[in-house]
């Protein structure tokens, strides 16, 4: 999947074929169990730069990196020279300074490529969240988790309910389904989906037309933080654009659901549905470690 720059900023960057061979590898590394991870990154460093909340992602990346035999080190915004109105490329030079040359980058603002533009080849760079544009990581968890169940995802339902234009994991998932020639359906609150490419996916009619026999029906939190858009979630928003277990029917028993999470049980999503039997959020999470093992390892042999 290495695209030569030592980075994984977009999906844009990957071809089909090498997110095929990509799976294959981690659906292999699966199968021999967490024995097989060899400490690739013994004696290394990764610097997980988290300038938002995270969890899963975070944590994932660090017991990845820990099972390749790499050291980890967490800095977020509070208590870092950031708070002090450092700039974000300085940070990067001053950990650079030190001899870190892997970095996992999360910022709420959409700066990733800047710093990958300055830095070149000089460190490893992955994007665990660029403000609202991409969670490239966080696509390749979900086309992992799918591609395992159905071996492919190009003739597949794909339906993304939510808060579609704020959601970075949308954005790398329609482009990764796109690499694919599959065009996801999409549906949500107006207010939330007015960046939309008709190009890129199927604008249903309502959410009810999207998850319609979808064999995946993938839900997102609606990002109130983010303080761009005045919208916020009020009672009806379950009924209106959630995934209840009546409205999951729609999709049948088959159907996948899932969620990046964090999740709002009761808001975008019904309790019961969270934890049915069709959820494989919780397989998300897991396979969260085997692919960023995956990743960090390839980039890291491709530095060699
Ligand atoms: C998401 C994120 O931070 O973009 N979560 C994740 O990384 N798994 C989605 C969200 O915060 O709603």
């Amino acid at each position: 999947m290495y695209s030569g720059e030592g980075h994984l900023v977009s999906i844009d960057q990957l071809s089909r074929e090498s997110v095929l061979s990509f799976f294959s590898q981690i659906e292999k590394n699966k199968s021999k169990g967490l024995e097989y991870a060899r400490p690739v990154l013994q004696n290394e460093t990764v610097v997980l730069l988290f300038m938002e909340p995270s969890t899963r992602t975070r944590i994932s990346f660090e017991i990845a990196a820990q099972k390749l035999g790499g050291q980890t080190i967490h800095v977020q915004k509070e208590g870092s020279s950031l708070q002090k109105g450092e700039t974000i490329l300085d940070t990067f030079e001053t950990l650079h300074a030190m001899g870190c040359k892997n970095f996992v980058f999360r910022s709420p603002r959409s700066e990733i490529q800047e710093v990958a533009e300055h830095f070149g080849k000089k460190i490893i760079l992955i994007n665990a969240g660029d403000g609202i544009n991409e969670h490239p990581t966080q696509a390749l968890i979900d086309g992992f988790t799918i591609w395992e169940k159905h071996q492919q995802l190009e003739k597949l339902k794909v339906a993304i309910i939510g808060d579609i234009d704020r959601s970075r994991v949308a954005h790398s998932n329609i482009r990764m389904l796109n690499l694919f020639g599959n065009k996801p359906y999409v549906s949500g609150p107006p207010e939330l989906m007015r960046n939309l490419d008709a190009k890129q996916v199927h604008i249903a009619k309502n959410i009810d037309e999207a998850i319609a026999d979808a064999d995946v029906v993938m839900m997102l939190r609606v990002q109130n933080e983010r303080k761009d858009i005045a919208f916020s979630h009020d009672d009806k928003y379950l009924q209106t654009y959630g995934l209840t277990q009546n409205r999951l029917k729609l999709a049948g028993q088959k159907a996948m659901v899932m969620h990046p999470g964090p999740f709002n049980r009761g808001v975008e999503i019904e309790s019961t549905v969270a934890d049915g039997e069709q959820s494989v959020i919780l397989q998300q999470v897991n396979n969260g470690v085997w692919v960023r093992m995956a990743l960090l390892e390839m980039l890291h042999k491709a530095a060699q």
